[in-house]
């Protein structure tokens, strides 16, 4: 096994540690923004499989990333299931909303995605043709509480209010709606990898919202029946759970869930991350994307001080949430070189 992130991910401390960022395909990127203007709207792009597989390819032409993302959108699965989908530019993404039981009748079954999925699956198959012999190829999807919060309100929202809201008020419909997305979620992953991805990840992108019991409830216990469905039918497929504001509840999170890493958001310090979720195994993580804007000396210092603080243990280097699009491509550069030169000295 020579690819680094795999390595990593399979518990190997490395002198430099692998590299590639959250949204690395995208706007702050000329030649993606030119990419979208052929495919016309961001979800034409998602479905269009070679251009998908085109704007995945570009940032490792240009930085050489250690790893690849499918390019898609964690949305997509809502659709799938019978969601109406589109985005609204400037705003984000808009759904038909979830509210009651005769929304959730009219869901797909887990079974009845593939259809609808099958470019993405087609877009794996040609990256994985396609990438360098030493890129890894990661697949995704969104976990069932962050879908969900947008399957119920139909948008973003900045406290994940109206989820909550449903979660309290109807408590079967939500842990229904939950379920499903488990198992969509389980059956989507599962066809990425025997289309060729090398590992997945989770995104949980609202999971700190979720407060004690309920985080157990609907963040830990959803990700661990994915991983345990994920690795029966893949065992030696490598998992990157993404609990992103998770706090205290990153401690132990891949050990309860059986993920072979976790990522971490730039909330938690790296001294504290190392001592205590490190010691379970491989961490990713946590430049804050801010810097991929400002550069300068305040971006070296910071990322030689995660690779130093991480350099005891299994780690990934990476940004703690996706790259913005007022980005400075010439910014990535200097995190990259800095992680490469600064570990190799
Ligand atoms: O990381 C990657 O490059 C892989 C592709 C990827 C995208 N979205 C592409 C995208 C991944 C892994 C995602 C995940 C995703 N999508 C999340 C979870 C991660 C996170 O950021 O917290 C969420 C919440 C979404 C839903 C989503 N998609 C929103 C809220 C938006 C609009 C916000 C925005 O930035 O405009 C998107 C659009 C989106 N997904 C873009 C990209 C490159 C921008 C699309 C464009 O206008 O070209």
């Amino acid at each position: 096994m020579t690819k680094k992130l795999l390595r990593a991910l399979a518990g190997e401390t490395q002198a430099v540690p692998p590299i590639w960022m959250m949204r690395q395909a995208g706007r702050y990127l000329p030649e993606y923004r030119a990419t979208r203007a052929q495919a016309g709207d961001f979800l034409s792009l998602c479905y269009n499989s070679e251009l998908a597989a085109e704007v995945t390819l570009q940032p490792i032409r240009r930085y050489g990333f250690d790893a690849a993302i499918l390019f898609a959108d964690i949305l997509l699965i809502p659709e799938a299931l019978g969601a109406d989908l589109w985005f609204v530019t400037g705003e984000g993404p808009r759904l038909s909303t979830i509210t009651e039981q005769a929304d959730f009748e009219k869901l797909k079954g887990k079974d009845d995605i593939h259809d609808h999925l099958a470019p993405i699956y087609e877009t794996v198959r040609i990256l994985s043709r396609e990438l360098p012999s030493e890129t890894a190829l990661i697949g995704f999807a969104g976990a069932p509480w962050t879908v969900a919060t947008y399957m119920i309100a139909g948008r973003g929202t900045p406290d994940q209010g109206p989820a909550h809201a449903l979660k309290d008020a109807n408590r079967p419909l939500f842990e229904a709606l939950l379920d499903r997305l488990t198992e969509a979620t389980i059956e989507y992953l599962s066809m990425q990898v025997q289309a060729g991805a090398e590992t997945v990840k989770l995104f949980d992108s609202w999971a700190g919202s979720l407060k004690g019991a309920d985080f157990d409830k609907y963040a830990l216990e959803p990700a661990k029946r994915i991983v345990a469905e994920l690795k029966a039918r893949h065992p030696d497929l490598p998992i990157i759970a993404f609990p992103r504001e998770a706090g205290e509840k990153y401690v132990g999170f891949a050990k309860a869930t059986g993920a072979d890493c976790v990522a971490l958001d730039n909330s938690v310090s790296p001294e504290w991350a190392a001592e205590h979720v490190q010691v379970d195994g491989c961490v990713q993580g946590n430049l804050a994307s801010s810097h991929m804007v400002t550069g300068g000396q305040a971006l070296i210092d910071e990322t030689r001080h995660i690779v130093e603080t991480f350099s005891k243990g299994p780690h990934i280097f990476n940004l703690g949430h996706g790259i913005t699009p007022d980005a400075d491509p010439e910014n990535v550069a200097l995190m990259i070189e800095t992680v490469r030169s600064h570990a190799a000295g």
